[in-house]
């Protein structure tokens, strides 16, 4: 199968400047050819157009930060990732702000009956207008591809919702707002918080994971947030929390996917080059996309 590599230079979900650069940052830390030594045929499809932040103004009707904005971009996203399944290649989705996976999934979903969603993070991101302590829509992605909270985002390509919640999987939680803890009881979603990846290892962790999404799933979908990694990993975040998930465990994460086959589509993000220490979080996100699709060191 051949990966397609779509940038997503998208800052509009939150409010710290830098976020946008984050697929070049990505790029030049090397990942096409990353991938390629894998074996690996891999076409760079470009960046999809982001309004620039200078010419977005907001929307007085509602307190979702760039709201109009987000929402183009998920459109245009969305059809850009289902145009690259449609014609039989595994989408790279470098982002970006997570506010993206609104696009991401709903242009991933559509081609599958029971998409599963591992999500890895520090955060849950489900988040509505309603329980949203910042008005950032980076923290609302997985609650909108559920198709809750504002229909300008529950409705991005058409349809809703785009996955369930007995088809995630969040992995790395270690700041959760109130309305998402009671969300995630309410609706029962999995949730590996840092307890259980301290208690359990992540072995077990990925283990569980993966056999809890292998048979009622027909594809899985990875989101992976660099502040799901403890940032002194991954310091090039916008809202990094103390506590999480070390390089190695990630490591070891990635390569039990590439063993179990189960991933069929995946995005990077949150790498914010201007918060970064000399492309760090970059390097480490092309480090894990190489596990991820298989890398071996003998
Ligand atoms: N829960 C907080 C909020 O809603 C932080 C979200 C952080 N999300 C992220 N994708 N980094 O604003
Ligand atoms: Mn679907
Ligand atoms: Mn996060
Ligand atoms: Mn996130």
């Amino acid at each position: 199968k051949n990966v397609s590599i779509i940038g997503v230079p998208m800052d509009l979900g939150q409010t710290r400047r830098g976020v946008d650069m984050g697929p070049s940052a990505i790029r030049y830390a090397g990942v096409v050819e990353r991938i390629e030594n894998i074996g690996y045929v891999v076409k760079d499809e470009g960046n999809i157009e982001i309004a620039p932040a200078e010419r977005v103004h907001n929307d007085l009707k509602t307190n979702l930060k760039n709201l109009k904005a987000v929402a183009d971009a998920s459109e245009r996203l969305a059809s850009k990732v289902d145009h690259v399944i449609t014609n039989g290649n595994f989408p790279l989705v470098l982002g970006g702000d997570h506010s993206i996976a609104i696009g991401t999934l709903a242009g991933v979903s559509k081609h599958y009956e029971n998409l599963g969603v591992i999500w890895y993070d520090a955060h849950g991101d489900l988040n509505t207008a309603d329980t949203s302590p910042s008005g950032n829509i980076h923290g609302m992605p997985l609650a909108a591809s559920l198709g809750i909270g504002h229909p300008t985002l529950t409705n991005i390509f058409g349809y809703m919702p785009k996955i369930k919640p007995e088809n995630i999987v969040i992995i790395g939680a270690r700041s959760l707002d109130e309305g998402e803890r009671e969300l995630i009881k309410e609706i029962g979603i999995k949730v590996y918080t840092m307890h259980e990846v301290d208690r359990l290892g992540m072995a077990h962790v990925m283990e569980e994971t993966i056999s809890y999404l292998k048979d009622k799933t027909d594809g899985v979908h990875l989101s992976l947030d660099l502040d799901g990694l403890d940032p002194h990993d991954a310091p090039g975040v916008g809202t990094p929390v103390i506590g999480g998930i070390s390089y190695r465990e990630s490591h070891l994460a990635m390569e039990m996917l590439a063993e179990s086959n189960v991933v069929t589509s995946a995005e990077f993000v949150e790498v914010n080059p201007i918060l970064d220490e000399r492309n760090k979080t970059a390097t480490v996100a092309v480090a894990l996309m190489g596990s991820l699709f298989g890398e071996k060191l003998l």
